[in-house]
């Protein structure tokens, strides 16, 4: 991958903002949105990084994102909301729906909340690792465009339909399930696409149906779910989850702010945590699942990875600069020159 010197975490935040404060979106929605692509990128998840910001600006110029929403909850009961985001950037909806969720498990043991009429809300671990930090085990997923043919079908009803399971621990680091159910995200496509590279075989089919390694035919056909049937009964049971409880959107009808930047996705979210407190105590929880790891980390002859360990590593390398891919960079320059917004220099 053709890559950049790095650039300090602050500094892309700064631009990333004042590109989005450039295109009206006020300065607390900005810096929100700004900060979770950034730390997309400083995870090594650059498919969830800034590579998205070039899009979310197209489509608020477009229509397709609102930068002034007026979110608002239009049903509450007990441990349970739905929140209404007005077209918002995902970012904006989840920083709300993510405390509205964690007072609630804090007050009732358990909290869940639907988000609909949102956009994309970026990588998962960033919303369930701040759930983690107040010691609330967490799920979340989502709708997305249509990219997806359930197992044995041809026609792309789902969406990559992210879940993400994160538990604290105890050392402050949590256990983090984050992940597409397409076997390769849709955003890690579009990367290789734009840096020319080929994609796994079982990735995806091409609109023939046919096994393909090239980005572009994947695009224009179908990609597959994870783990062959077993991953596609997941994925649609997630496309319920997220939408069945609000008015939000399922996948297939949705026309997504990539391809089509004045549409309203009208996504749907769902978030439920769990308040280790009100079950065996935190610290017991927090230890429990440090053993776990530890556990995971020790079952082979060579050290073995538990989930969220690869983007922890990389989050803390990225402590020095935060390394883009350099179509990012490419893409990000012609944006600063585009919207007059000042482009920080690499850091060494
Ligand atoms: N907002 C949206 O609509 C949307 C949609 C789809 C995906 N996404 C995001 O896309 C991102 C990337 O998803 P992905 O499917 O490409 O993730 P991935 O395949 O890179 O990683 C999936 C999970 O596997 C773990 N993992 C990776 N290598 C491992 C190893 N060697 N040993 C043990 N565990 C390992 C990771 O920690 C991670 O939790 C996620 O952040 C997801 O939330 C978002």
């Amino acid at each position: 991958m053709s890559t950049e010197t790095g650039r300090s975490a602050a500094a892309l935040i700064d631009f990333a903002a004042s590109a989005l404060r450039a295109v009206g979106v006020g300065d607390e929605h900005a810096r929100t949105t700004a900060d979770s692509l950034v730390d997309a990128d400083a995870r090594g998840t650059h498919s969830h990084g800034l590579m998205r910001l070039p899009f979310y600006i197209a489509a608020i110029e477009e229509g397709g994102i609102n930068p002034t929403p007026r979110l608002r909850w239009v049903s509450e009961r007990a441990a349970a909301g739905v929140l209404e985001a007005d077209g918002a950037l995902g970012q904006v909806a989840m920083a709300t729906a993510v405390d509205g969720v964690a007072a609630r498990a804090e007050e009732f043991g358990v909290g869940a909340v639907c988000v609909q009429g949102s956009t994309h809300y970026g990588a998962g671990a960033y919303w369930t690792d701040r759930l983690a930090s107040r010691g609330l085990l967490s799920f979340l997923t989502s709708t997305t465009g249509p990219v997806v043919a359930p197992y044995g079908g041809s026609e792309k009803v789902l969406g990559t339909d992210p879940l993400t399971l994160s538990a604290p621990g105890a050392d402050g680091h949590p256990l983090t399930a984050d992940l597409a159910t397409s076997s390769g995200a849709y955003g890690k496509i579009l990367a290789a696409r734009n840096e020319g590279r080929p994609i796994p075989a079982d990735w995806a089919v091409d609109a023939q149906g046919r096994p393909t390694t090239d980005p572009s035919e994947a695009l224009a056909g179908s990609l597959t779910a994870f783990g062959g049937h077993k991953g596609s009964a997941v994925a649609v049971l997630l496309e319920a989850f997220a939408a069945s409880l609000s008015h939000g959107a399922y996948s297939h009808e949705i026309r997504s702010i990539w391809n089509s930047p004045r549409s309203r996705m009208n996504t749907a979210h769902t978030v439920i945590a769990l308040d280790a407190e009100a079950f065996t105590g935190r610290r017991h929880t927090e230890e429990k699942v440090a053993r776990l790891r530890d556990t995971i980390r020790g079952a082979g002859a060579a050290p073995v990875l538990a989930p969220g360990d690869p983007e922890q590593d990389r989050k803390e390398s990225a402590a020095s600069g935060v390394v883009l891919p350099g179509s990012t960079v490419e893409a990000l320059q012609l944006l600063a020159e585009r919207l007059d917004v000042p482009w920080p220099a690499g850091s060494r």
